[in-house]
């Protein structure tokens, strides 16, 4: 049994001993109300109707050519829908909503600092921006249909008025969550080989105007430094006029976005009619080794799928206010921010701040001011919340149908302070299973329809027919409670296309471990392996159980411990660098550093602040480690492998099992003390 593996099983197996919850009902009230009380959406979307069902989903957008093909399978397994369909994502988003609700509020945006007042944007004035946004990319910037546009920016509007202007355009956007380092976002722009830039030169987090834009800069240096030239830097202003960032502007590179619209004031772009299976956009998420992956989706398919998801799982209606706090730099924010509640003619709250500044009552008071009645976010954030003012969302006026978990598994005392304190008693839950790769939902209860049960996320979405596999490709009896790696049996129309310029990464990641005839055009040939452990329980409920690859879930947001550890290699002194996952009370799991350093050089604080700041600057402070310990050597195996998983042990205070087998069985004994206390070492430096 390999490291990885011996570490997954145990996971699982802790996992396996929760107990299965009772469930919790939604109440009349709502089911009366709710968009899909229809039980017989299951028989519709079974596998016997495969791939037509998915028609239901396409008929929620407007087609400026109708497709003819629902799924093309011949480039197996990139998959093609609604071919021969043409459409534009802006105004499936904006226009069509024009003509009956031109003055309703499409965005209502909340600065941090709470004594600047918050900005409602109609959908008419969201068209307007968006089309003068068009216009300085088509026209100042040179973007064309199917150019790619990096997109650095902060949860402000300008940020999806940018993305729903290269929508319009037929653009790409790659949008870089704006806590990522400058470094991280080269690498991206590289990669996606983007000639744009879009920035901010300052936002606020914790109280705090943070400056943005010198990272513009490092970006533009490290894209050169792999070839990528980028033309133009465009700048948003925090204050429209006003240059909140010391940085330089880089003459004949860098332009203040205010200044360059003023010439294209009140211009209108008529939507570019694309094909359905063009990009939209890539979205890079970690995987097993350093370099992220651009996940590319589809127009037509992405938007059908989180256009119906959104209606029927968020159960949003026109009149509602939903807010979901996450950022639009993840793909929660792309689809169930910007894409989803827009095609559906939403209000969707956008929120700048941290949910815990200046207080744990912030989300509350924004909720009682705006008449918020949706509201969606991440265990990581109802953690924190719990922390911080367990009591306080009593102490205000609002109301919520319905609530979204999503990111990570959320354990079941949590959830249940989620439903009694945050919910009121009176909130539907959907604990929503998905990936940036997948576009969309793919296990939740569909909220009207079914009971919530704690810490399961329900069953399987309909037309998804998940499907438990073992190591070995055998089928894990359905409902058996056996954990076995999750797979989905059929393609739909909100999963990604390919890995940008990867397409071998693309089948050799999702596919090639179930696949067993490369050369198939079946569908059926091709389960698609997401990387999640899960357990199926007799009701058919899936109970997610974590990742099985080495990529870590900090407080909802994927990181590559591959990723990290060659962070910690820029920093000259280190030798060997080894990451592993701790839990942690808040954000669910945080990145635990081992560092061994070269010879000739004893542990300081100056070593270890350089580590840290490499991880900072090469990812950005999410990647925070926990701990960073200097060690004397790492436990290896005889073959000269790091054993994470015996690191992995420590970290966590588990049992470390039989090492006896090592190389250097000693060394675990040494690094245990130093870690877990019980020897002079303890504390290293604090
Ligand atoms: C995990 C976020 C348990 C899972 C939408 C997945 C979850 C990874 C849940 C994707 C959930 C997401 N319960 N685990 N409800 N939702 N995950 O790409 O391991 O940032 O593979 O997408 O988060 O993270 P990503």
């Amino acid at each position: 049994m390999s490291d990885k593996d011996t570490m997954n099983v145990s996971e699982a197996q802790i996992a396996v001993h929760w107990q299965e919850e009772d469930y919790y009902h939604p109440s009349t009230d709502f089911i009366a109300q709710a968009n899909m009380t229809d039980k017989s959406i299951y028989q519709r979307f079974s596998l016997d109707n495969f791939p037509e069902y998915f028609k239901e989903y396409a008929d929620m957008l407007d087609w400026d050519q109708y497709w003819h093909t629902t799924l093309d399978t011949s480039d197996a397994p990139c998959w093609k829908w609604f071919v021969g369909g043409k459409l534009n994502a802006s105004a499936n988003c904006i226009d069509r909503h024009l003509a009956k609700n031109r003055n309703k509020a499409a965005f209502i945006y909340l600065p941090e600092p709470e004594d600047e007042t918050h900005q409602v944007i109609t959908y008419q004035e969201l068209y307007v921006r968006v089309n003068e946004m068009a216009a300085l990319l088509r026209d100042f910037a040179g973007v064309k249909a199917g150019d790619r546009v990096t997109i650095h920016m902060p949860m402000v509007p300008e940020l999806p008025v940018t993305m729903l202007a290269c929508a319009r355009l037929g653009a790409i956007h790659s949008v870089v969550f704006g806590g990522f380092s400058g470094k991280a976002c080269g690498e991206r722009v590289a990669d996606s080989g983007s000639k744009v830039l879009v920035t901010m030169d300052a936002y606020y987090r914790s109280g705090k105007l943070l400056e943005h834009k010198s990272k513009a800069d490092e970006a533009v240096r490290v894209a050169a430094t792999e070839g990528q030239v980028v033309e133009k830097v465009l700048v948003w202003q925090r204050y429209v006029g006003k240059n909140s960032s010391n940085t330089a502007m880089a003459e004949g590179r860098d332009y203040f976005v205010y200044d360059a619209l003023k010439e294209f004031s009140g211009k209108r772009v008529a939507p570019v009619s694309m094909p359905a299976e063009a990009p939209l956009f890539l979205m890079y998420t970690s995987g097993t080794t350093g370099r992220p992956k651009g996940c590319q989706h589809g127009i037509g398919g992405y938007l059908a799928y989180v256009t119906a998801t959104s209606k029927y799982v968020q159960d949003i209606h026109p009149e509602d206010v939903y807010w979901c706090m996450a950022d639009i730099g993840w793909i929660t924010g792309h689809s169930y921010i910007v894409y989803g509640p827009l095609a559906l003619g939403a209000s969707s709250v956008l929120f700048e701040g941290v949910p815990t500044y200046p207080d744990g009552g912030r989300p509350w008071r924004i909720a009682e001011r705006l008449g918020v009645n949706i509201f969606h976010t991440a265990p990581t954030t109802v953690r924190m919340l719990r922390k911080a003012a367990p009591d306080e969302p009593a102490k205000y006026d609002y109301h919520f149908k319905h609530m979204t978990t999503v990111g990570e598994p959320i354990e079941p005392e949590v959830w249940k302070w989620y439903h009694e304190v945050v919910g009121k008693g009176e909130a539907a839950i959907v604990d929503t299973w998905w990936q940036t790769e997948t576009g969309g939902f793919l296990c939740s209860t569909m909220p009207a329809l079914q009971g919530m049960k704690p810490g399961s996320a329900g069953p399987s979405m309909p037309g998804i027919h998940a499907i438990i596999y073992d190591e070995d490709g055998h089928e894990v009896p359905a409902g058996s409670g056996i954990a076995g790696n999750i797979c989905i049996r059929n393609p739909w129309p909100g999963q990604f296309q390919t890995i940008w310029g990867d397409r071998n990464r693309y089948v050799e990641t999702y596919y090639a471990k179930y696949n067993t005839n490369p050369a198939s055009k079946d569908w059926r040939d091709w389960p698609y392996f997401p990387g999640d452990a899960a357990v199926q329980a007799a009701d058919g409920y899936y109970r997610i159980l974590g990742r099985v690859d080495d990529v870590i879930n900090v407080a909802g947001h994927r990181l590559g411990t591959k990723e990290i550890e060659s962070a910690c290699m820029v920093v000259p002194e280190v030798a060997e660098a080894a990451v592993v996952p701790v839990a942690d009370e808040v954000k669910g799991k945080v990145p635990d550093v081992y560092v061994s350093l070269k010879p000739g050089y004893e542990p300081s604080p100056e070593i270890e602040k350089a580590i840290s700041d490499a991880i900072s600057d090469n990812i950005g402070k999410i990647a925070k480690p926990k701990h960073i310990y200097i060690v004397p050597d790492m436990p290896k195996t005889r073959s000269g492998k790091i054993m994470r998983r015996v690191l992995s042990s420590i970290s966590n205070g588990a049992d470390v099992g039989d090492v006896t087998t090592l190389a250097n069985p000693e060394i675990v004994e040494e690094v245990r003390r130093m870690v877990q206390g019980g020897g002079e070492d303890e504390s290293y430096f604090g």
